[in-house]
């Protein structure tokens, strides 16, 4: 694919425009990292948060599951999204397929046209996933664009009265819809966030590796703050979302064809805007096992 070759020469870091984010360049998807590599590379990834490698239109399934290997045990997709799919030969657990097309009136992935709400992936489960991997196979002329915010810059910018009021506070994480606001297989309707379904995650977490604090929130529709009143928790968490997702605390990806983007989940949201349901997008993402919250 390339003329690189991944010895323990350094990778090049370019952070990116915004509050976290940075461009890897020196990389070869077609070889097996070195150690050396998957070091700068994880040493850049606890720095900037959202890691993009640009440029690599010929990976595969089988290569993305290979590099996203190299830092970790990789978690089977969601429920509901992309089983028994036609798109690919051999059915591959560890891909969840995220795309607007459609193949013989069946969705080949999830997701749709729709924006895609801010949120964490699948912080709903009791060990949501540390890491995410997407990779752009095709993308719509506009739209479609993915923004991240740094969630240790929305805790630390909180004020010491808040920081102290959430230090030991958690909240419950909604199972029941996706990102695009539809209901999972196999879950009710729920309009009352006391009675939400789902995992129980801190509001604030100490990253395993950095050893930082950072504002865990997962997404904001059902979500209850446990022990407080509904009125105080729905207050609570609008003033928490509304603080992490402000601008200053932003970087937007702008995808182009074989980008491919490695986020942190556990100190970092994002959202997807919509775009023209008559275009296609069609991206292949994986998840890397994480640890308790
Ligand atoms: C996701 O929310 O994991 C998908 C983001 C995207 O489609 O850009």
């Amino acid at each position: 694919m390339s003329s690189m070759i991944n010895s323990n020469a350094p990778v090049s870091v370019q952070p990116l425009p915004g509050a976290l984010g940075a461009e890897i360049r020196g990389v070869d998807f077609s070889q097996p990292l070195t150690a050396s590599v998957r070091k700068q590379v994880e040493e850049a990834w606890t720095k900037h948060v959202v890691l993009r490698f640009r440029g690599m239109p010929t990976l595969s399934a089988d290569d993305l599951i290979a590099f996203s290997k190299n830092f970790g045990n990789l978690d089977a997709r969601p429920i509901g999204s992309s089983e028994k799919n036609p798109y690919f030969e051999v059915d591959k657990p560890e891909i969840t397929i995220i795309s607007n097309v459609v193949v013989a009136g069946k969705p080949i992935g999830g997701l749709g046209a729709y924006e895609a709400v801010w949120h964490s992936d699948m912080t709903y489960v009791d060990l949501p996933p540390k890491a995410s991997c997407l990779y752009a196979i095709e993308i719509p002329p506009s739209g479609g664009n993915t923004y991240f915010v740094n969630m240790y810059e929305a805790y630390d910018t909180l004020s010491a009265g808040l920081k102290q009021r959430i230090a030991s506070l958690s909240c419950v994480h909604d199972a029941s819809r996706n990102s695009a606001g539809e209901l999972r297989r196999g879950f009710a309707e729920i309009n009352d966030p006391t009675k939400t379904v789902g995992a129980v995650h801190p509001l604030v977490r100490v990253h395993p590796t950095s050893k930082k604090r950072c504002l865990f929130l997962g997404r904001r529709r059902g979500a209850y703050v446990s022990g407080l009143s509904l009125a105080d928790s729905e207050a609570l968490l609008d003033e928490l979302w509304a603080h992490a997702t402000e601008p200053r605390f932003m970087w937007s990806q702008e995808w182009q064809l074989g980008d491919l983007v490695m986020w942190d989940n556990r100190c970092a949201m994002h959202r997807r805007e919509a775009f023209d349901p008559s275009t296609r997008r069609l991206m292949l993402r994986t998840q890397i096992s994480g640890e308790a919250v």
